[in-house]
């Protein structure tokens, strides 16, 4: 990036990495300065990321994480839906293991009269995202231009698409670094990166899914509350109207974990069927979403089973490219892990499965890898279910047989069978609180 060398800067970012060091509070003429500094190449990756430490050990007040949030937001392009003539809403979820939501939530809130503009991002690490599991549908196509994307949600009130690099830019830039510095799980960074994109996707209300469990980015439901009414406060602050549900991710969600099984299981949530969980889920967030933009009147359930979700589901497939009624990806080679006895299974961790799939081939470990598609874990078992000796309790699926090995090691001592009676080990229920006006 080009810097001005005759440019007198207004600060210094060692006084700002000291000030935030020693506990001290930064200004807004500070932050601003800071994360346009950093984006135009001033501010070095090193300044960065001992700034972000600090802020990691020391954390920020409300006023300085509003103030780093506009100043990302502001470092990019800002969309605007005014002319759509409909209501825009959208979901956020912070990611976890099977979380497959998008998937049936975009058509089913779009059969109401809302517009859904869900930009969206590939899987890191052991969350998948939600781009990677559409590509697993023949011929769909992430990106769109901006245009693309107006019609699309004209025409048929949803898209799901890659987020243009236009969007937050200093995010991408220091999301790349916080990963590589041990600085991710900090509330101010995670809010603020979290919330300058969706501002700047220019939806006029938001639900964010915020996990906490084993399988969440959060372990504990506290800092997940505590991050959930930070980026609530700044998503009112902004305009756009937000709440929040927090959400259990001890468990994965559904049975399916990985790429073309997540989408499998997502069409059998539209068909009207699917697993429990991720019906629950999927109308739950549905009707928090309609309800931000006044949409209160409705059953959505309904929509599920009538096929109005399914119906528009193929028309947004279509639309992007893909072919709603091709055969979905299998792998290769496929291993099946059976009960060893009678009795209940009474835990199945989230982050292990997700490991475990990620070692598969459905996640990937650098930006730059591509994903298998078919590669996966099904579950055929959930907590609470009662099972027989030599019954399946999931199948690994990859194109690889060699990457059994390190997924099975994954998943060892991640799932038990108990006694019946015993407590299953779950983490409780699966929507633990509602956040926001
Ligand atoms: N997702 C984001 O976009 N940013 C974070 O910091 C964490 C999760």
């Amino acid at each position: 990036m080009s810097t001005n060398q005759n440019r007198i800067e207004e600060f210094d970012a060692v006084d700002l990495i000291h000030a935030k060091r020693d506990r001290g509070e930064l200004s807004t003429p500070q932050i601003d300065w800071l994360i346009d500094a950093y984006t135009r190449g001033y501010v070095g990756d090193e300044q960065m990321a001992a700034m972000t430490m600090a802020i990691f050990l020391n954390g920020m007040n409300r006023r300085e994480i509003k103030d780093l949030t506009m100043a990302m937001l502001n470092s990019g392009e800002r969309m605007s839906f005014a002319g759509l003539g409909k209501p825009t809403t959208d979901k956020h979820s912070t990611g976890g293991v099977g979380d497959k939501i998008t998937l049936p939530l975009m058509p089913l809130v779009a059969v109401f009269g809302a517009a859904v503009p869900q930009l969206s991002g590939r899987g890191l690490g052991h969350t998948g995202g939600t781009l990677d599991k559409l590509e697993a549908i023949p011929g769909w196509r992430a990106h769109l231009t901006n245009e693309e994307m107006f019609a699309q949600l004209q025409e048929f009130g949803g898209v799901i698409c890659a987020a243009g690099g236009g969007l937050a830019p200093a995010d991408g830039k220091l999301y790349a670094l916080r990963d590589i510095t041990g600085t991710v799980e900090a509330i101010p960074l995670i809010a603020s990166s979290i919330m300058s994109k969706k501002i700047a996707e220019g939806t006029g209300a938001l639900v964010l899914d915020v996990k906490f469990g084993s399988g969440a980015f959060l372990k504990d439901i506290e800092r997940s509350r505590e991050l959930a009414r930070t980026m609530v406060a700044l998503g009112e602050d902004a305009g756009v109207a937000t709440s929040a549900l927090l959400t259990n991710m001890n468990v994965p969600l559904g049975f399916a974990i990985g790429n073309a099984n997540e989408v499998r299981e997502s069409v059998e949530v539209l068909a009207g069927g699917g697993p429990k969980d991720v019906v629950e889920l999927t109308v739950a967030l549905a009707q928090e979403m309609l309800a931000l933009v006044g949409i209160t009147d409705v059953d959505v359930e309904s929509a599920l089973t009538d096929g109005r979700a399914m119906d528009k589901w193929r028309d947004v497939i279509r639309a992007q490219g893909g072919d709603p009624d091709a055969p979905l990806p299998v792998a290769r080679e496929t291993h099946v892990v059976t009960a060893e006895r009678d009795g209940v299974l009474v835990e199945q961790q989230a982050l292990p499965f997700g490991i475990g799939a990620w070692r598969l081939g459905a996640g990937r470990a650098r930006k730059q890898d591509p994903v298998q598609h078919a590669a996966g874990i099904d579950l055929h078992a959930k907590p609470g279910d009662t099972v027989r000796a030599g019954q399946p309790l999931f199948t690994l699926s990859a194109d690889e047989p060699e990457r059994f090995a390190r997924a099975l090691e994954a998943v060892e001592g991640a799932y038990r069978i108990g006694d019946p009676g015993e407590p299953v080990l779950d983490g409780g229920p699966l929507i633990a609180e509602r956040i926001g006006r």
